[in-house]
């Protein structure tokens, strides 16, 4: 039987915050609402049985038509014989993102505290979750692992996780970091192929750069992004992405898109990603301002869309801008976009 589901409730677990959650994508039709499996999570074992029983038992509501709250109308919800795939009990993507330390200020991330030496451990140490999910199988080499934040590279245990995931052999692990700081334990996995990167750059120029990240870190990040690609091996599937968030009249501009998609090349990017602004769909603005808000990504999109193409980079659309489309009913023009699935 076929009925409207996502992967994410079914096959995600993202540790993010003090909570765990299925997706951090969020519902883009209701202000990016994120639904949330567990409250007040501090690395305390779990215990699995109840996890999947938790698990069934929601999937059993939607099944009957009782979606979670807050993910009714999402984009990514669609009928599938969701009973008949993934049987087993194996996570196909699970991400740390519980530490909010980050050395960068980002004008639009709301995820981050200031960087602090004496409070880095403020957080959980999140090894021995990692290493129960392991010894169950329940994380295994196929599993996608995603690491975010605050800023990774500063989370005390983030070498533990990452080198445990490598000695496991883990194919598919994905590190979202600022690039403020170089990582051996991150250049390791690069070199091995089992560690992506991606970097949000959001501006081609230094003075746009730092007006976005609040920081002088322009000169620094694009010095350790082309280290980061010269260790890759390029015969190897995993890859360095660069990343361009699209912020309302602070980098909406074809100038800027150009420029980055210029140095991005230049650096040794595989792969460069377009997103927009979380806030666009959060901020409680008149219709009127968002639909030009989205329009304009809808325009930038299509200039990035038809430069990509001509420069024959591979690219990809990110959620809030097929949210975009998706919110104004208008096709999604034809590149790999389905990068969160
Ligand atoms: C919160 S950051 C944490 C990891 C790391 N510090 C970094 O910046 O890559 C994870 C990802 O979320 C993205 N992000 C943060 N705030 C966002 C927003 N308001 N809209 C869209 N993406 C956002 C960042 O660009 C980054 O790629
Ligand atoms: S339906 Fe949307 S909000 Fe709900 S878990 Fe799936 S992706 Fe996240
Ligand atoms: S670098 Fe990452 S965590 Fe830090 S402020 Fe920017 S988006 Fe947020």
């Amino acid at each position: 039987m076929k009925y409207k589901f996502c992967q994410q409730i079914d096959r995600h677990l993202c540790f993010n915050k003090n909570n765990l959650y299925s997706c951090t994508v969020g519902n883009n039709t209701r202000g990016q609402s994120l639904p949330i499996i567990k409250e007040n999570y501090n690395g305390e074992p779990i215990n699995w049985e109840e996890f999947f029983t938790q698990r069934e038992e929601i999937k059993k509501n939607f099944k009957e038509g009782n979606q979670f709250e807050n993910c009714k109308g999402c984009f990514f919800l669609h009928e599938e014989d969701w009973d008949n795939i993934n049987t087993q009990r194996e996570f196909k993507y699970i991400q740390f993102s519980h530490w909010l330390m980050c050395n960068s200020k980002c004008i639009y991330c709301s995820n981050h505290t200031a960087y602090d030496k004496s409070k880095l451990t403020d957080t959980y140490d999140s090894v021995p979750v990692l290493k129960d999910l392991i010894n169950k199988k329940y994380v295994n080499e196929k599993t996608k692992v995603d690491f975010a934040g605050g800023e990774p590279t500063l989370y005390y245990k983030f070498n533990d996780l990452l080198k445990l995931l490598l000695d496991k052999k883990v194919r598919d692990i994905i590190v979202h970091s600022n690039a403020i700081l170089y990582n051996k334990t991150i250049e390791q996995g690069i070199k091995n192929g089992n560690v992506s990167l991606c970097v949000s750059l959001d501006a081609g120029q230094k003075k746009v750069h730092e007006k976005v990240k609040g920081v002088k870190s322009y000169n620094t990040v694009w010095k350790h992004i082309k280290k980061y690609a010269k260790a890759k091996n390029p015969i190897q599937k995993n890859y360095i992405s660069l990343k361009y968030i699209i912020i309302p009249d602070v980098n909406d501009s074809e100038k800027e898109i150009e420029l980055w998609i210029k140095k991005s090349i230049k650096a040794g990017a595989d792969k460069l990603l377009l997103n927009a602004d979380n806030n666009i769909f959060i901020q409680e603005n008149s219709w009127e301002i968002k639909n030009k808000q989205l329009q304009k990504v809808i325009k930038l999109s299509e200039y990035f869309v038809k430069r990509v193409i001509e420069l024959n980079i591979n690219a990809k659309l990110e959620f809030n801008v097929t949210a975009a489309y998706k919110t104004l009913n208008i096709p999604i023009p034809q590149i790999d976009y389905n990068y969160y699935i």
